[in-house]
């Protein structure tokens, strides 16, 4: 979602925030804009960067300034709404992320004379600036009344035009990083986006603001008191974030799940790193894991909830955060939250989060970003050393949760029931890379299923199903096919309706209990009309079937038999000349509700 870059010192400040917003792009934005101080002046575009970066001159330069990329949620993609936002006489200037929640309320009572230009609730924040700096506050006295008045989530950038040396932040809920570089200082709000300049980061708390120079970065709590704070180097590497030689982020980050499965198996399972005794001490005190979750993470939260009932029989439930968030179910008497998020910084799951540490359950976090805030949030965080995820359609990340809940669910497991899952996990990568250098065939055999069809299914029975569920989400966010995931027995009960000439079904065997089952439910569709495409285990497959996958174990089979669906959605979607890394409307790191 939004993207904030803020640079004080002797720097090329317009690069810094160009380039810093062309690393955030992935995250989702529709308009950009950026200011800089020295020449007053504030560049905005609605659209692509680049049209930014046409409005920008080329040597327009400074060494204080801010830059924004917005994904409209509070007034459409228009140039008044883009950020940067101006004060009243235009003395400051203010980017955002986050939501103001009584936006309202302020614009009707303390800022009732203002004129405002757009419909954001952030103008409202620099407006205010100006309001308590008209009382006769100090601007740092005036930021910090403004913080205070304010509720809802923010990272603020706030650049005071007659200090040209100073820059001010602040955050609350929303991430954003300072970065220090010697004779600079940056505010992120993902550290990607600076990486090129810097590793030395300070990490920023709820209510807190920070003042940063050049050569000096001072953080202080809402109270107006300093806050000491240690810098630390982020193990980030900036060459992760280079497509290399692939075309697209999606297809470089498929290619990479193999060694991602390694690394967890190296990390978790061979030098037994992360899984601290106190944690498992947490989990075994628990009588029912309650998993908590968006989209992909949600669908591997339920293979997981599924690992841990049939490896280590503790009861687990699947929650789907934005419900959660208003209505809990009635939890059992010893519950355990585990929250899954790639990007760590979901709205939704964090709403969940709060609600469970006010009622005092142990919660843990699995996301791939360690220093995010519900990894901060979280009694314990566990990291699924995927790398940055950079296409907006998870893919590694899928994997990455489903195998390290493996590894989590196999240390509950009793005795006699543990099997080798380091060993069974290598045939899964091993068996991955099969299947992606068979990334050919796939294009090849979808060519003509999808490119001119509206919707589609995905079909299994069991963990067959779950994926079913993540391949249908893959397919529909970004080649815009309106496929389901359907349990493959379920169809016959109403949906089958929907079944005519040519509408493609793909079913996923890899379960030997239901594969004749789901045999049973394929023929149902083919005599009415389905294009069928099956993915099936070596061991169950037939001669007839369209995708065969090597056999693994048979609880393992999700973390393989997501990649040729991954596959399909990526050649289904450049068949359609449509942009897989960027697909309309989604943003990388949802940070609203
Ligand atoms: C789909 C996708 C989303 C995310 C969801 C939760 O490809 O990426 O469905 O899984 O927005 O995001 P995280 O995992 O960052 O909490």
């Amino acid at each position: 979602m939004c993207g904030i870059v803020g640079v004080v010192g002797n720097v090329d400040t317009k690069n810094i925030l160009i380039n810093g917003l062309c690393r955030l792009e992935y995250r989702g934005y529709d308009s950009a804009g950026i200011f800089l101080a020295e020449d007053n002046q504030l560049y905005k575009a609605v659209g692509p960067l680049k049209k930014l970066q046409e409005e920008v001159p080329a040597d327009a330069a400074g060494t204080l300034g801010i830059g924004h990329t917005r994904w409209a949620t509070h007034g459409k993609a228009t140039l008044e709404n883009t950020h940067p936002h101006t004060s009243q006489s235009g003395r400051f200037v203010l980017v955002h992320n986050g939501v103001i929640e009584n936006y309202r309320q302020l614009k009707e009572t303390l800022l009732a004379d203002d004129i405002f230009y757009g419909q954001t609730d952030s103008e409202v924040a620099v407006h205010l600036v100006e309001y308590f700096v008209n009382q006769g506050f100090t601007v740092p006295a005036a930021f910090l009344q403004t913080l205070n008045k304010i509720e809802g989530s923010y990272a603020f950038g706030l650049i005071d035009t007659q200090t040209p040396d100073t820059l001010y932040a602040a955050k609350n809920k929303s991430p954003l990083l300072v970065g220090l570089g010697g004779d600079f200082s940056l505010i992120a709000s993902d550290a990607l986006a600076v990486l090129d300049q810097t590793k030395n980061f300070l990490e920023i708390k709820d209510g807190e603001m920070v003042i940063l120079q050049k050569d000096s970065v001072e953080i202080f709590d809402l109270a107006g008191q300093p806050v000491a704070r240690q810098p630390f180097v982020t193990q980030l590497d900036a060459n992760d974030l280079d497509k290399g030689a692939y075309p697209y982020y999606m297809i470089k980050e498929i290619a990479e799940q193999p060694s991602v499965v390694r690394k967890i198996i190296q990390q978790y399972l061979i030098e037994e790193n992360y899984v601290a005794p106190a944690l498992k001490e947490v989990i075994h005190e628990a009588d029912h894991l309650y998993f908590v979750a968006c989209g992909t993470s949600w669908h591997a939260s339920r293979v997981g909830a599924k690992y841990f009932e049939e490896m280590a029989h503790i009861p687990a439930t699947a929650l789907l955060a934005s419900e959660a968030g208003y209505r809990m179910p009635l939890l059992s008497a010893r519950p355990v939250f585990i929250f899954l998020s790639q990007s760590g910084e979901t709205a939704d799951s964090r709403q969940v989060l709060v609600r469970v540490k006010e009622l005092g359950y142990p919660t843990i976090t699995l996301t791939n970003v360690l220093g995010s805030t519900l990894a901060r949030e979280s009694d314990f965080a566990l990291p699924l050393l995927a790398g940055p995820e950079i296409a907006v359609a998870s893919t590694k990340a899928y994997t990455a949760q489903v195998t390290v809940l493996a590894c989590l669910a196999q240390q509950f497991a009793r005795q006699n029931e543990k099997f080798d899952l380091a060993h069974e996990l290598s045939l899964v990568a091993t068996a991955m890379d099969t299947v992606i250098t068979e990334q050919e065939t796939l294009n090849l055999l979808v060519a003509d299923y999808l490119t001119e069809q509206r919707n589609a299914f995905y079909i299994g029975r069991y963990l067959d199903y779950e994926v079913s569920l993540e391949a249908a989400l893959k397919l529909k966010e970004i080649s815009y096919v309106q496929a389901e995931g359907f349990a493959a027995g379920e169809l016959k009960h109403g949906t089958i309706a929907l079944i005519e000439e040519g509408t493609p079904v793909f079913a996923v065997i890899t379960d030997p209990v239901t594969a004749s089952h789901t045999r049973g439910n394929m023929e149902e569709v083919k005599s009415r009309g389905a294009r069928l495409f099956s993915l099936v285990s070596e061991s169950l497959a037939n001669d007839d079937d369209t995708f065969v996958l090597p056999n693994v174990h048979p609880l393992l089979t999700p973390i393989l038999s997501i990649v040729p669906a991954q596959l399909i959605a990526y050649y289904a979607t450049l068949q359609r000349g449509l942009d897989v890394d960027k697909p309309r409307n989604l943003a990388k790191s949802v940070t609203v509700e």
